[in-house]
């Protein structure tokens, strides 16, 4: 009988995919397969984010929980980012745990399950050509990787020390990938990186010279692709070639993140981002213009060291002048290995919460002036999910949620639908052809 194993995700769309290779690596060649009870589960996994302090915490209560629930002889195993920041300190801290696994290191899951007490966290692993099993959650969207670890070095964020030095995967692996899943029903590929729009900087063996936007090119050639997003772009690479690529490409969904962080070029600086307040509104601006309809999505961080008032104050400019779709907004948390983490001016949490109680209440005032333009019009969905009551959801090309009445058949499906009713994220409608 097949062993079981039980697998928790926290974090990013990266960690998703992650966590889609652990499966297939598991039961490809392991003879396992998944349950979603806890206690029935013979191997249980919980793959981490390290990007603030708050998941951190969590892991180490998840998994004491686990512990207490889980069958006698199961194995605990903790993959991901703070697996690969923590190392052996998380069997120190929590002698239960059996293995631990670096985000890095992901094609080592069947290695270490079978070596007591494995520690595998080398951010310098080069899995850009390893070839993994194609499980996928959905069989309507495909996430495919198409760089692993991150060169920029933005002084808050402890990404390139849990996921290394950037690589990009060959292109014809992710054209080929694409394909096999475009093929099996897949109509919408998401390209996975931590900065897309540096795609080709680095590859790990020869490659022809390319770039993202002629990756954007390849990937929509493949004729049973309908649609392409992209997580994360970085706004310093967002150049023209990229922006008209963007505009002019049927197939490329019409919802950009443009991760701002700060609107003050002072404190940017100090983040080491690259690109002043002015560049991202000029960058903005240029993709409002190119791309009627597009929606813009960002995260902001608030209270990074040294922000004063005025700092914030252009922060909250940028919001008045983008008027972003979506934002997620985050207290500056510090982080081991940082820099920012030792900079003076350190701000007072309460001074911090403040922030961004303010930048989320005048954001949520946005949206609703935002939705009132939606009922009555009509969009294209592509249902991807069953949802409880007999209903359906999915999103337009522009990244709204939408839900409807539906069954089975609508799934992988781009149908029109008129929308009915509308809150700040997500509306509701009927389907009329
Ligand atoms: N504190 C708060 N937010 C952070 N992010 C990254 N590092 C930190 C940190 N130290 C946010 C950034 C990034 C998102 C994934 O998480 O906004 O874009
Ligand atoms: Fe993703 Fe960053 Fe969290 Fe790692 S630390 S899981 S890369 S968000």
């Amino acid at each position: 009988m097949a062993k079981k194993f039980y697998i928790e995700t926290l974090g990013c769309a990266m960690n998703v995919r992650d966590s889609e290779h652990i499966i297939a690596e598991l039961t490809a060649k392991e003879d396992f397969e998944a349950t979603e009870r806890l206690e029935e589960a013979d191997l249980i996994l919980i793959n981490t984010c390290s990007v603030r302090e708050k998941p951190v915490h969590k892991l180490f209560s998840e998994i004491g929980v686990f512990n207490k629930r889980k069958k006698e002889g199961a194995k605990i195993g903790v993959c991901g980012c703070t697996a690969s920041h923590l190392g052996e300190e998380i069997i120190k801290r929590a002698p239960f745990v059996d293995f631990v696994l670096g985000a890095r290191n992901v094609s080592k899951i069947t290695e270490v399950l079978h070596k007591p007490k494995a520690v595998e966290v080398d951010i310098d692993y080069d899995e850009s050509r390893y070839a993994f099993g194609d499980f996928r959650t959905s069989p309507y969207k495909a996430y495919i990787n198409i760089s692993i670890g991150c060169d920029k070095q933005c002084s808050f964020c402890i990404v390139p020390h849990t996921r290394g030095e950037e690589v990009s995967i060959p292109a014809d692996l992710i054209v080929q990938e694409a394909r096999k899943a475009a093929k099996s029903g897949a109509k919408e590929i998401f390209l996975l990186g931590q900065n897309v729009n540096n795609y080709g900087r680095r590859f790990s063996s020869p490659h022809e010279k390319m770039d993202f936007t002629d990756l954007l090119r390849r990937v929509s050639e493949i004729e049973e692709v309908e649609r392409i997003r992209f997580t994360s772009p970085h706004p310093l690479h967002m150049d023209d070639a990229f922006l008209e690529e963007f505009a002019r490409n049927p197939k490329i969904c019409k919802s950009m993140h443009m991760p701002l962080q700060s609107g003050s070029s002072r404190i940017l600086k100090r983040m080491k981002r690259g690109y002043t307040k002015e560049w991202f509104l000029d960058r903005a601006a240029r993709l409002r213009e190119m791309v009627p309809g597009v929606s813009i999505s960002t995260d902001i961080i608030v209270a990074f060291p040294a922000e004063s008032d005025e700092d914030f104050e252009e922060t909250m400019d940028v919001i008045e002048k983008v008027r972003f779709e979506q934002i997620y907004s985050f207290k500056y948390s510090p982080r081991p290995l940082t820099p920012a983490k030792d900079y003076a001016g350190q701000v007072p949490a309460d001074i911090g919460s403040e922030r961004l109680k303010r930048l989320q209440n005048r954001h949520a005032e946005m949206l609703d002036e935002m939705k009132d333009g939606r009922i009555g019009r009509v969009v294209d969905v592509y249902f991807e999910e069953l949802r409880p009551g007999g209903r359906v959801a999915g999103r337009t090309d522009n990244n709204l949620l939408v839900q409807a009445a539906g069954s089975e058949e609508l799934l992988g499906k781009i149908v029109k639908v008129k929308i009915t009713d509308t809150n700040r994220l997500s509306s509701e409608g009927v389907v009329v052809a």
